[in-house]
């Protein structure tokens, strides 16, 4: 299949990329590197041994668009642009809102004048809200608590009348959980500008003194050892996930929903463990109050992706870790540290 990938040149959609390439496809990258770095491409094609079609540009932009699926006869659409800080939604939620909703009603506009009849989406366990037990199925009510979860929940509702209004379509929503790792060669991995806000990244900057400590956000939630407790999954895994996916629901009309998630839950300092274990030394690490908005514990049902497409996710924390610290440390500086 030939697959436009927007936000291809992101953490994650490299490593759906460079599956998807692995598997035979073809893909065409479309990406305005606002999170992103040009040189993360030329490592993608480095590591899949062929070259890519890159548009830089915006995915709010319909002329582009109209030129892409005009160049290219596209069978499908991997959809990853978009903002994704949970923080930062709630300064610049009108930037959210433009990016995220008015992103994705551009790119579906344009599919569904261009005749592209499969999309998989990118939304994220941010759905479910508060959840009022774990593990979580995809039939738990849905809810958001900041701009950011309420994009995804726009976007998944708008998917849900479009495919009702167009039949013919195949809308893939894939809710993923806390996503982590690296591709094994060390050579691509999450690239965060600037203060990372999640976990993983965070203890790997602690873990190449990038950072002096890491702040643990409250130990008085109702979890084994008093920390959050999150459902960790492989980029690797996810990226797999992904392609599987596409091959199998590609054809079959309607809105297909599924949890991407181990189906395990690891705690704030347990993953802090894994580290230190992988490392070989303690990292610093201090308590401080809970991180507003947080919940305790969010771990997925990951059933229904096994049970109807074949997918699980086969790697675990420790090969997650171990993967991010080659990556971290052989590039402290992520993407721009890398010479190509
Ligand atoms: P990322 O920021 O690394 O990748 C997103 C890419 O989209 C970047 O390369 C960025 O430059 C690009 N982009 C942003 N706005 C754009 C625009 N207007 N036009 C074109 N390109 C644009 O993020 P990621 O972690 O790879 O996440 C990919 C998707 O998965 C996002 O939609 C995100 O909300 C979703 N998601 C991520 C996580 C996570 O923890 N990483 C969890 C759940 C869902
Ligand atoms: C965050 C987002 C969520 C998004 C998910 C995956 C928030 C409120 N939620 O979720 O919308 O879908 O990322 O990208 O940001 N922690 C620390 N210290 C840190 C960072 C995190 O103790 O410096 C703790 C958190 O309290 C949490 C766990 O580590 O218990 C994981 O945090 P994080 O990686 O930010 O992911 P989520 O909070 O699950």
């Amino acid at each position: 299949m030939r697959v436009l990938v927007t936000g291809g040149a992101g953490y994650i959609g490299l490593h759906a990329s460079l599956e998807l390439l692995g598997a035979g496809h073809e893909v065409v990258i479309l990406d305005n590197l606002v999170n992103s770095k040009r040189e993360a491409l030329g490592r993608l094609e480095t590591l899949a041994g062929q070259s890519v079609s890159f548009y830089e540009g915006d995915v709010r932009d319909r002329a582009l668009l109209d030129r892409v699926f005009t160049d290219h006869k596209v069978d499908a659409v991997m959809h990853f642009a978009g903002l994704k800080a949970v923080g930062e939604s709630t300064q610049r939620p009108l930037e959210y809102y433009d990016v995220n909703v008015n992103g994705s009603w551009t790119l579906v506009s344009a599919m569904v004048h261009h005749q592209v009849h499969c999309i998989v989406f990118s939304s994220s366990a941010t759905v479910y809200g508060n959840p009022h037990e774990v593990p979580i199925r995809e039939d738990f009510p849905l809810s958001a608590t900041n701009p950011y979860g309420r994009t995804k929940l726009v976007v998944e509702e708008m998917l849900r009348d479009v495919a009702a209004a167009y039949p013919e379509l195949s809308v893939v929503l894939l809710r993923y959980f806390n996503p982590g790792g690296a591709h094994k060669s060390g050579l691509i991995g999450e690239d965060p500008n600037g203060i990372p806000n999640n976990l993983i990244p965070f203890i790997a900057q602690v873990a190449v003194g990038k950072r002096d400590q890491l702040a643990v956000f409250g130990d008085d939630y109702d979890t084994p050892d008093g920390t959050g407790v999150r459902d960790y999954i492989h980029v690797l895994d996810l990226a797999e996930g992904h392609v599987v996916a596409l091959e199998r629901l590609h054809h079959e009309r309607g809105v297909h929903v599924y949890n991407l998630g181990t189906g395990r839950g690891y705690s704030v300092l347990q993953v802090l463990k894994a580290f230190e274990a992988v490392v070989g030394r303690p990292l610093k690490y201090r308590v401080v109050d809970r991180r507003p908005g947080d919940i305790g514990e969010c771990w997925a049902d990951p059933a229904k992706a096994t049970e109807s497409l074949g997918w699980s996710a086969k790697r675990g924390i420790g090969e997650m870790v171990e993967d991010v610290w080659r990556w971290q440390s052989q590039n402290p500086d992520g993407f721009s540290g890398l010479s190509d």
